[in-house]
């Protein structure tokens, strides 16, 4: 993402690999659609789009208390699960109302946070790879499901920073990633991302992600997450469950890698998690061909929720949390 106010220029991630085409965002609704429709996406680039989207707001619609809080909420409500989003719009916010009642000074300072977010980032990603590379053993093969690089930071990544880092130190055999149905997060942009950096990987269907474990060849699954509660229990990409529970039950570490701003202090458990629920379509086909019956519906949950039990890290920039999650994770966010 780049911050060119008074708008903000993202990579169509819909188009992805194919063609690398930006788009420039003006308002709080064309921001809205580019995220419903995962143009932009990846709970960490959300936090930004959040950001992001409150200084469009303040261009706008104005910078009243209700103008922005109104945004906010609206922002926050376009995608649930990811605890980011609504993290980055409302900081924002209140980063905006301690100002003066002024709009050149409120618009500055939601842009200045935006900014800063974005910076952040970049630094809390590479620390966060760093912790996470050391836990892997030399000429480690690992398992990752989803995207959780560059694209959905703006950073290194998360899983995939780890990996990259692991690359680079020389001590990562072989990467395999997941095509990640319905919307093929890793066969479009993992897949992608990889071979820009030139990592050893392969693809493999979601069905054969058991198969792989159970196969003693992968050294452990790493994955992102959209939302940690305090006792561990960890929403991601849905799928994500079941690497957790064939790991556990081939006894290969299962880490979870995340910035800080994935926990969320006010979730105790992980029934308290909302799960995005998105359209049948997806399931039935990809890219606007339809290839079920038409009228036929569909499951399809965007998350799924893993018990924190089956995760055996938790990698932030700040340090690795373990269980007993309740005490490991309050001390990471009780960090400045
Ligand atoms: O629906 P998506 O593509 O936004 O889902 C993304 C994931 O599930 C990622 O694993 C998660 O956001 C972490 S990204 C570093």
């Amino acid at each position: 993402m780049r911050l060119a106010a008074p708008a903000v220029e993202v990579l169509d991630q819909t188009m992805l690999p194919q063609r690398e085409v930006w788009l420039r965002i003006e308002t709080v609704a064309a921001m809205c659609e580019a995220i419903a429709a995962l143009r932009v996406r990846g709970a960490p680039l959300l936090g930004i789009c959040g950001a992001a989207g409150m200084a469009l707001a303040g261009e706008e619609r104005g910078t009243t208390d209700g103008a922005l809080r109104a945004a906010a909420e609206e922002i926050s409500a376009t995608r649930p699960t990811a605890v980011e989003l609504s993290w980055g719009a409302r900081v924002a916010m209140h980063a905006a109302l301690a100002e003066a009642d002024e709009p050149g000074a409120r618009r500055a300072r939601l842009w200045q946070f935006a900014g800063d977010h974005m910076e952040r980032r970049k630094r809390e990603d590479l620390a966060l790879a760093r912790h996470g590379a050391a836990l892997l053993p030399e000429g480690a093969a690992v398992l990752t499901h989803c995207n959780t690089g560059a694209l959905a930071t703006g950073g290194i990544g998360t899983a995939l920073g780890v990996i990259r880092v692991a690359h680079a130190e020389g001590r990562l055999a072989h990467c395999y990633a997941t095509e990640t149905r319905p919307l093929l997060q890793g066969a479009r942009l993992t897949a992608w991302e990889l071979a820009r950096a030139g990592i050893p990987a392969s693809l493999l269907p979601d069905t054969a992600a058991a198969a792989l474990i159970a196969s003693g060849r992968i050294q452990a699954v790493i994955t992102g997450a959209d939302r940690i509660a305090m006792n561990g229990d960890s929403a991601n990409k849905i799928g994500t469950y079941g690497l957790a529970v064939v790991a556990a039950r081939h006894g290969v570490p299962f880490y979870i890698a995340a910035p800080w701003t994935t926990i969320d202090a006010g979730c105790d458990s992980g029934r308290e998690i909302p799960i995005e629920f998105r359209p049948d379509e997806e399931v039935g086909g990809f890219g606007g061909q339809r290839w079920s019956p038409e009228g036929l519906g569909a499951y399809n949950p965007a998350f799924d929720v893993t018990p924190g039990e089956l995760v055996s890290a938790i990698i932030t920039e700040a340090g690795v949390a373990r269980a007993p999650y309740g005490s490991s994770l309050a001390e990471l966010v009780a960090q400045p």
